[in-house]
């Protein structure tokens, strides 16, 4: 057997580079800095339980075990789905019958009292939110889901903490040390100077980006709410702090950390505050330590920013396959919808292929069409620009309206979350379903075509490349749900509306289809390898703006995807296909022949096709 400090020791000097090396970037060369860190590695490497470490080796012989086609991820928040985590035990082979293999539980860490944006306001990041359970409840449901091969995500927020936080409690308090684990000034003149290059996050809700405390009459950074602290990444205790909290929850049986808000974590005046190279800088020393004492643990970047600086979060350039393992593709999910209210994928085509490198390195995207967040329309000017007779201002403000239900062609049902007066940006809330017709369907032709658009975008997110991750009530199609308002806590946040509780009680048959198709789909997913997110992606202009293609180049031979965008038939001619390997045409989503008569391939209305 081998000696287990040598295997530390090992798996330090495989990573020592990684880490060390961008931490003097932003740190300069600390020594005790260094050591401290050295030793928190091991003090926690060796609290790590058996079991655990088994698993550390067993993801290092297979470091791509998260990119595979067997991997499909649901994500939901504990009490809508079950009520606590005791409750997620009685729904596991819920799961397994869809055939997921990943479980995301949104925010469980122990929230503040009252408001915690859904939970993204933490006050300990050691316990379990208690009206989920307790600690120990959490590693009764992470150890079952990992004997049923499922791995388990929860959220890590990085950017800040409640102002209920033991450190913001110290600093409140007036204790220096903890004062600098936030962005603290004490008077106005240097928040102006930053509020001039800074944007607005929840403008209606949260105007500004700091807070004056007259308690202690200190201005504090507040990019989100004024009860969420931002944390100051450039102490280097505030790293040592965070790396420990990562390594116990990793301990505790977490397979994956969704870091969240990470484009913010780096502040420097004269910019926007986001993307900073920094942040690349301390997301990859983040993973470097925790592949070193915690090996089998993966990092997801929750980083919802432009198509150029998205990429970044997937590692690049001198970060390439040592930053995020995952991260979440927005500009797929944006162009989905975006696609579908303007019925064309000239934008989706453009941008898809202008930004994105076909494959990282040990690291996919995180594909999605819905989750608990609203939608904010990420598409640039220039892109835009591009494509003849679009405009940004132009486009966003239609996509806005339509997903609002507020433009004559849409079949959306939505709302505005998040108005800026100033810019005139609007976002929109609303479930998978209702946005894509079904809350608005009264005929049934309506209704089989939501339900179309709705499967056209599970088998997207199935197929893209990556890990897809289906919301919570979306595979059965649940509404908006218009009573959040009666929540005190969370009627002044519409994004609640798409945050339903989970149905139960038996489905109708239109939700049935939903169900069956979506598991479907994914049932196709896993007996179709070139699906694995290893293999390339090429988006392809098919020639047709209803069309939207790409093809995976894998080692059983190309595979390409066609989704059709509209509600109308759409040609695409053989020889497109032809051109791009294939041969047989063979649907694997369907698993049957494909007709195309007269040389001609037939995509119904929202049609989606696999030709292998
Ligand atoms: C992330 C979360 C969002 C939250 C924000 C602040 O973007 O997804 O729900 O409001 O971070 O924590």
């Amino acid at each position: 057997m081998m000696d287990d400090q040598k295997l530390f020791e090992m798996r330090w000097r495989r990573s020592e580079a990684d880490l060390l090396q961008p931490l003097r970037a932003i740190y300069g060369t600390i020594p005790a800095f260094e050591a401290a860190l050295k030793a928190l590695l091991v003090a926690r490497w060796n609290e790590r339980p058996a079991a655990l470490k088994d698993l550390d080796l067993d993801r290092d012989l297979n470091p791509d075990w998260f990119l595979s086609e067997n991997t499909v991820g649901y994500v939901f928040y504990v009490d809508r789905f079950a009520g606590n985590f005791k409750g997620v035990a009685q729904h596991i082979d819920y799961l397994q019958s869809l055939g997921v293999t990943y479980v995301h539980f949104m925010p469980c860490l122990k929230p503040r009292p009252g408001d915690s944006d859904g939970g993204y306001s933490v006050m300990d990041y050691r316990s379990i939110n208690p009206l989920l359970g307790t600690m120990e409840d959490f590693q009764v449901v992470a150890k079952t889901l990992r004997h049923k091969n499922m791995s388990v995500c929860v959220d890590l927020v990085l950017n800040h903490t409640a102002k209920e936080h033991a450190w913001a409690e110290k600093a409140k308090k007036g204790d220096k040390k903890y004062q600098a684990y936030y962005h603290m000034f004490d008077g106005q003149a240097e928040t102006l100077e930053f509020e001039k290059t800074l944007v607005e996050v929840f403008p209606n809700d949260a105007p500004g980006n700091f807070t004056f405390y007259p308690e202690f009459k200190k201005y504090v950074w507040t990019t989100f709410n004024e009860h969420q602290w931002d944390l100051n990444w450039a102490n280097p205790d505030v790293f040592l702090e965070i790396v420990d909290i990562m390594l116990n929850l990793a301990n505790k049986g977490v397979d994956c950390l969704r870091l969240d808000a990470v484009a913010f974590m780096w502040k420097q005046l004269g910019t926007n505050c986001q993307n900073l190279p920094e942040v690349h800088d301390i997301l990859q020393a983040l993973r470097a330590a925790t592949r070193i004492a915690a090996p089998a643990l993966i990092h997801k970047a929750e980083a919802i920013v432009a198509p150029r600086d998205l990429v970044t979060y997937l590692g690049v350039g001198k970060h390439r396959g040592r930053e995020g393992n995952l991260a979440y593709h927005n500009n797929l999910m944006v162009h989905y919808w975006s696609s579908l209210a303007a019925r064309d994928t000239s934008l989706m085509t453009y941008t898809l292929t202008k930004h994105f490198p076909d494959s990282f390195r040990n690291a996919c995207w995180a594909t999605y069409i819905r989750c608990h967040d609203d939608i904010g329309w990420a598409i640039t000017e220039e892109d835009a620009a591009a494509i003849p007779g679009v405009s940004g201002p132009g486009h966003r403000k239609f996509l806005a309206d339509f997903y609002a239900g507020q433009h004559a062609s849409s079949f959306a049902r939505g709302g505005i979350f998040q108005e800026n007066a100033e810019t005139g940006d609007r976002r929109n809330s609303g479930t998978y379903a209702s946005l894509a017709g079904l809350e608005a369907a009264k005929t049934d032709q309506e209704i089989a075509t939501a339900i179309d658009r709705i499967l056209m975008g599970v088998a997207l997110m199935a197929s893209f490349g990556g890990l897809p991750l289906l919301f919570m009530g979306d595979e059965i199609g649940l509404t908006n749900d218009y009573d959040f308002i009666k929540e005190p806590a969370h009627a002044h946040d519409n994004r609640w509306m798409h945050r339903p509780k989970m149905q139960w009680v038996k489905l109708s048959s239109t939700q049935d289809k939903i169900f069956e198709g979506t598991k479907n789909i994914i049932t196709r997913r896993k007996a179709v390898k070139h699906l694995a997110a290893n293999n390339p992606t090429r988006i392809l202009d098919a020639g047709n703006a209803a069309i939207f293609a790409f093809s995976r180049q894998s080692d059983e031979g190309p595979l390409l995807a066609l989704f059709n965008f509209t509600e109308v038939w759409q040609n695409v001619p053989l020889s497109f296909a032809m051109s791009h390997g294939i041969t047989q045409f063979h649907d694997a989503l369907s698993d049957a022949a494909v007709a195309a008569p007269g040389g001609v391939l037939q995509i119904p209305p929202y049609g989606r096709v696999w030709l292998v």
